[in-house]
């Protein structure tokens, strides 16, 4: 069955979540996750109607920092998402043009269950975490946004990939005559990202339906896209509608656009600058002064092992 997905673009300004009511709904689902099963997304979402995907009872998860949360607004307002243009300001602007009913996800490659897949079959809505991440650009600037999604590697352990995957490719919606950024040959679209398979199968890899209590605005990614939190923000691919299981390291959008400027790997590194800016501070969004930059985004502990014995000078 196919989940319909409401367009979050029609939403008005004044139906953004005011940063204060949304702390106070995750108190009330933090206590929803810890008793009461089975709550309907309408009741998430401050009643606003949602036509399609039914948020469950969603958990919080021990993976999320308490670092005070970007206000919805800038999340959702001053985003990268190129097929919908290429300011900070024309993905939300642009919103529209992502069409996002019907939609299917293509799984092929080396897996025991390849096919069409819809948002639902991937992501078990009655099992969605609220994951607090910091989001790290390699544009020097963070924020820190609550997602909703399950580990990605509850959706790839349920497709069985074979000993012969060794890297995931992702793959996001090609539509030229609808999406205005596709129509001139800034990346050389479709967008495609890819992960080693052991990065793919990590605990804090998440394949994200929503934010901030709600469906995914188009702008962020709609209906469903991964997040990788201790990778720079375009790992983070959104929109997905392939995913395959290949032996060789897939190509990637930034790569193939100038690969001197980003590695397959783009793990937040502050030892290791971009050729063109230093990699070592970045700007909180909402703050004046700039944070130092942590080693793998201040996942350190939880990822490092993955990178042993590699020179992330050579595999950046
Ligand atoms: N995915 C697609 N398909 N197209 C894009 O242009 N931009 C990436 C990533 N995923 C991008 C994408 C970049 S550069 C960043 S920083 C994050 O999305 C931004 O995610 P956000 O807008 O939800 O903050």
């Amino acid at each position: 069955m196919l989940i319909r997905v409401p367009r979050r673009s029609d939403e008005k300004e004044s139906a953004v979540t005011d940063p204060e009511i949304y702390r106070q709904r995750r108190i009330f689902m933090q206590q929803c996750a810890a008793g009461v099963a089975g709550l309907a997304g309408s009741l998430l979402v401050g009643g606003q109607a949602q036509a399609g995907l039914t948020i469950g009872a969603v958990q919080s998860s021990p993976y999320s920092t308490d670092e005070e949360l970007t206000p919805m607004h800038a999340a959702t307002h001053y985003n990268n998402f190129y097929e919908l243009g290429y300011k900070k300001e024309d993905p939300s602007r642009n919103a529209a043009a992502l069409i996002t009913e019907p939609w299917t996800v293509e799984v092929e490659g080396h897996c025991e269950n390849p096919g069409t897949y819809a948002v639902e079959d991937l992501v078990p809505v009655d099992q969605l975490e609220e994951r607090i991440y910091r989001l790290r650009c390699v544009e020097a600037w963070s924020m820190v946004i609550p997602w909703l999604g399950v580990p990605l590697s509850v959706a790839l352990k349920k497709l069985r990939p074979t000993s012969q995957a060794r890297y995931v490719a992702f793959q996001t919606i090609l539509d030229p005559e609808n999406l205005p950024g596709q129509r001139r040959a800034v990346l050389d679209w479709p967008y495609v990202e890819g992960l080693r398979m052991d990065e793919a199968m990590h605990p804090l890899a998440l394949l994200t339906v929503g934010m901030y209590g709600q469906v995914l605005p188009n702008q962020n990614g709609a209906p469903i896209r991964i997040v990788v939190p201790w990778k720079y923000g375009f790992k983070s691919i959104k929109s997905i509608v392939r995913i395959r299981f290949v032996e060789g390291q897939p190509p990637t959008a930034w790569n193939q656009a100038t690969p001197h400027e980003y590695g397959f790997y783009s793990n937040v590194n502050p030892e290791v600058n971009h050729p063109r800016w230093s990699q070592r501070r970045e700007r909180r969004i909402g703050e004046f002064r700039k944070r130092k930059t942590l080693m793998f985004n201040g996942y350190a502990e939880e990822v490092a092992h993955l990178y042993s014995g590699m020179d992330l000078h050579k595999y950046f």
